[in-house]
């Protein structure tokens, strides 16, 4: 299948500033060998404003520099913040390719709708990134696992206390080169079950990917490395009984080994977060033949599957981590490890799967490609 071009998509007009002193190549090639995951930007920026009034205007490309809101501003009390993560690829030949970038500016302005925020065009979502690889495009790095992760982000602006949905919004595109998102690399981690707290709640705001929802987290997050564990998993708000993610990214149980093996990720049922990984998964994994099915699992199937060999592995998948093995569970009903501990041979399979089609060494059946930079 021939993937797409996003030159041939209608793009929003964004005016470009150049930054007048950007980072100095010595100084790019220093971040670009050791990335990390969130801790370096590009020189540039992109911003738009949606006013009742006058809807969407003023994109524009300007230097990256910090913000300026006035203290009564509704997002810095009422929380109207919502984000995305992409990441963009530089394929061997030099040229740049984002994957899935429609799908994103969908959850995005599902994440708009639910938090009663303006929508963003398509148009200007993708017209943003073209902009910013475009200007950033020596930020890209090569090889590896590496590449630029994306961060659309939209903030509720109108300055005023009282309780209501903004009449002004801002949108903003940073970017941030990345390499492994976890710094110990591909290495399984444990997880704690919480049942103190819950991420989100049947009506709540658990497919949003809005601020609220992580800084939620970080106090499970928190338990979690009390009790000796890289990560938390999520249940049910109702039972406390179902799983339903890890941290910020979606889960996936392996059943049986070798030709047998089979995966079943939780059903979204409204409160987990609608993972591209998550999605991009259930059909690399038929492509390599494993049946992929979404449906549930307790906390004391989980348990019982590890204790009798049934479930072999189980990983959590997200856009900056990509495949994350989890090697042990701790929880108050006891602790168990997946499996021998390790990472799984299907876990592997799968991430160097997607890791192949995001870095451009297999065709692109999918058309889930985009190129953005010629090389
Ligand atoms: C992802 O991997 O998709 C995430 O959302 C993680 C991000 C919040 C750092």
């Amino acid at each position: 299948m021939t993937s797409p071009s996003l030159a041939d998509t209608h793009l929003w007009p964004i005016t470009a500033t150049p930054h007048p002193s950007p980072t100095t190549p010595e100084r790019r090639a220093e971040i670009l060998a050791n990335p990390g995951f969130g801790q370096h930007y590009t020189d540039h920026m992109v911003r738009a404003t949606w006013t009742a009034d006058e809807g969407w205007h003023g994109a524009e490309l300007v230097p990256y520099q910090p913000l300026t809101f006035d203290p009564a501003t509704n997002f810095l009390h009422y929380g109207q913040a919502i984000f995305e993560g992409m990441k963009a690829y530089r394929h061997a030949d030099g040229s740049i390719w984002l994957y899935r970038p429609l799908k994103n500016a969908t959850r995005f302005n599902n994440s708009a709708r639910r938090l009663a925020m303006a929508e963003v065009p398509e148009e200007l979502f993708i017209g943003s990134i073209a902009a910013l690889v475009s200007a950033d495009r020596d930020w890209v790095p090569s090889g590896g696992e590496t590449s630029l992760y994306l961060r659309p982000f939209m903030l509720g602006t109108e300055v005023g206390l009282g309780v209501r949905p903004s009449n002004t919004y801002t949108y903003l595109l940073i970017a941030s080169p990345a390499g492994a998102y976890f710094s110990k690399g591909i290495h399984p981690v444990t997880v704690w079950l919480s049942d103190d707290y819950v991420r989100a709640a049947p009506g709540g705001t658990g497919e949003a990917k809005c601020a609220g929802n992580y800084a939620a987290s970080l106090i499970a997050q928190a338990e979690a490395a009390q009790h000796g564990c890289d990560q938390v998993v999520w249940l049910d708000a109702a039972e406390h009984r179902w799983i339903e993610e890890m941290g910020g990214m979606n889960l996936y149980f392996v059943y049986g080994t070798g030709d047998q093996a089979r995966l079943m990720t939780p059903s979204l049922t409204g409160a987990l977060l609608p993972g591209v990984t998550r999605d991009s998964l259930l059909t690399v994994a038929q492509d390599l033949g494993i049946k992929a099915e979404e449906g549930r699992i307790s906390v004391e199937e989980w348990k019982a599957g590890c204790a009798s060999g049934e479930i072999t592995e189980v990983f959590a998948c997200g856009t900056a981590a990509v495949v994350t093995p989890v090697g042990e569970v701790k929880s108050r009903m006891g602790n168990w490890t997946v499996g021998n501990g390790g990472a799984g041979e299907v876990t592997m399979r799968l991430r160097q799967a997607l890791l192949d089609i995001q870095t451009g060494a297999v065709p692109d059946r999918h058309a889930w490609m985009h190129k953005i930079i010629d090389a």
